[in-house]
């Protein structure tokens, strides 16, 4: 198992091109099991979330072939069951089920467990396939979703923390094969979903609306192969901006898409951070006492729960009280400990973190405990004194490509050992 080293005070510039989106090419994989026909998806990023969600289609039965960011995917005999060993070890394994379920009428797949961002039912799925008609049984860990038929409807996916970004793509894969028309009410708006009803409209479906709140789907007879390829990855863009904020003379970001990170510029600039764009690239630059923030997250296009943790590892530094609310996991606050071992000073108030900026974190070593939290303390490490030795970082490369290798090209010392 490896861990990261990460040597703190070194100014970053330069440029960092930014991959093909994690969030984004997972359920457009999953949507490749709705055709016979062969699927070619482009800008697929080199995670290991995605090696295991090429797994499952392969274990489903489809010949998956990959290449340097391009997967090839043809998938015309396939089975309903997705293997427990694969699907335990990644939650967006639960978006095969809408595809399985819209194609064969039935699907299984092992319930998702515990996680340590919150409490993650799949209850809001089962509403919308249940509003479809399918009926759904759990048993031995398996969810089972099945019908004779899927009938187009009108179904709300509104939860208690909101709207939901898998579930609004399970349903619409399911809702593309149904009879007639179905409305998504409380639909989930993220780049990501948007860009999956791209795909599925290139296969032939019929969807419009996403990027709102109602997507509406009028059900086709069977959809065709396609060619596709995947937005930028926002999250991993938000992150290096704000690696940016805490460490950059000039940063420059290339083959981003600003439009999806607007709640973040905003955020930056309110604290006095420089940010241009130019088309398909960003700057920015760090500067001295940026002002304090307070910060809720929201759903699309509000501030993303994905980017919390890295604006705490910046507020650690930045002078004043600032506040962050967390509203769609509560609990997701794993890396504060860490950030309070490394001389941060944090409380946490039900669901929100005050932060008390300090003049400086000294590098220490440190618990990775989920995907964003691991790249906080990273970013935590860029601004610290001495070393940061963050643990467990197969956490960070289910979602990052060659992080360690990106911010070195900018002007990083982070070294990766064998634990
Ligand atoms: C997606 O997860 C992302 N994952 C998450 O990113 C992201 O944090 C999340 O959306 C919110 O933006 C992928 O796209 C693979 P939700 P998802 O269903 O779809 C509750 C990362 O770091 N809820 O939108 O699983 C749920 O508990 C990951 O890349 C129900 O109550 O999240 C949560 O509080 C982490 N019932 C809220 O809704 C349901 O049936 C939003 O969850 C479904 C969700």
């Amino acid at each position: 198992m490896d861990k990261i080293l990460v040597h703190g005070g070194r100014p970053l510039s330069g440029s960092i091109k930014i991959s093909g989106s994690k969030n984004s090419a997972l359920p457009i994989l999953a949507a490749t099991l709705l055709t016979k026909e062969t699927c070619t998806i482009r800008n697929v990023p080199d995670l290991s979330d995605v090696h295991y969600m090429l797994t499952i289609l392969s274990e489903l039965g489809a010949e998956v072939e990959r290449a340097s960011g391009t997967v090839i995917v043809k998938a015309e005999k396939i089975k309903t069951e997705a293997p427990y060993e694969i699907v335990r070890k990644m939650r967006a394994s639960v978006c095969v089920l809408g595809p399985l379920l819209g194609r064969e009428k039935e699907a299984t797949v092992s319930l998702p467990g515990g996680c340590v961002i919150g409490d993650r039912p799949i209850d809001l799925h089962l509403k919308g396939f249940e509003a479809l008609g399918a009926a759904n049984r759990v048993q031995s860990g398996n969810v089972k979703v099945f019908a004779s038929q899927l009938t187009g409807s009108v179904v709300n996916l509104r939860g208690k923390f909101g709207s939901t970004v898998l579930g609004t793509d399970n349903v619409m894969m399911a809702a593309v094969l149904a009879e007639g028309t179905t409305v998504i009410e409380s639909a989930a708006a993220e780049p990501e979903v948007v860009d999956l009803a791209n795909f599925l409209n290139a296969m032939g479906a019929k969807v419009e609306g996403a990027g709102t709140r109602r997507i509406i789907i009028e059900g086709v007879k069977e959809l065709h192969g396609a060619e596709h390829s995947v937005i930028p990855d926002r999250i991993e863009a938000g992150t290096f901006l704000v690696a940016g904020a805490i460490a950059g003379e000039e940063l420059t970001l290339n083959r981003v898409n600003p439009d999806h990170l607007r709640a973040l510029i905003d955020a930056l600039r309110t604290a006095g951070y420089e940010i241009s764009e130019n088309g398909e690239s960003m700057k920015i630059k760090g500067r001295h006492a940026p002002k304090f923030l307070e910060l809720t997250t929201e759903p699309y296009p509000g501030f993303p729960t994905d980017m919390q943790a890295q604006m705490c590892a910046l507020l650690c530094k930045t002078a004043g009280l600032s506040v962050i609310t967390e509203t769609i996991f509560p609990q997701r606050f794993m890396h504060v400990s860490e950030l309070k071992r490394m001389g941060a000073d944090i409380n946490l108030e039900g669901a929100s973190a005050v932060i008390n900026g300090r003049e400086s974190l000294s590098g220490a070593p440190v618990m990775a405990s989920d995907l964003r939290a691991s790249a906080a303390l990273v970013l935590a490490g860029l601004q610290a004194d001495g070393i940061t030795e963050v643990n467990r970082v197969y956490h960070i490369d289910r979602g990052y490509e060659q992080i360690d290798e990106k911010l070195n090209g900018a002007g990083a010392h982070i070294e990766r050992v064998k634990a």
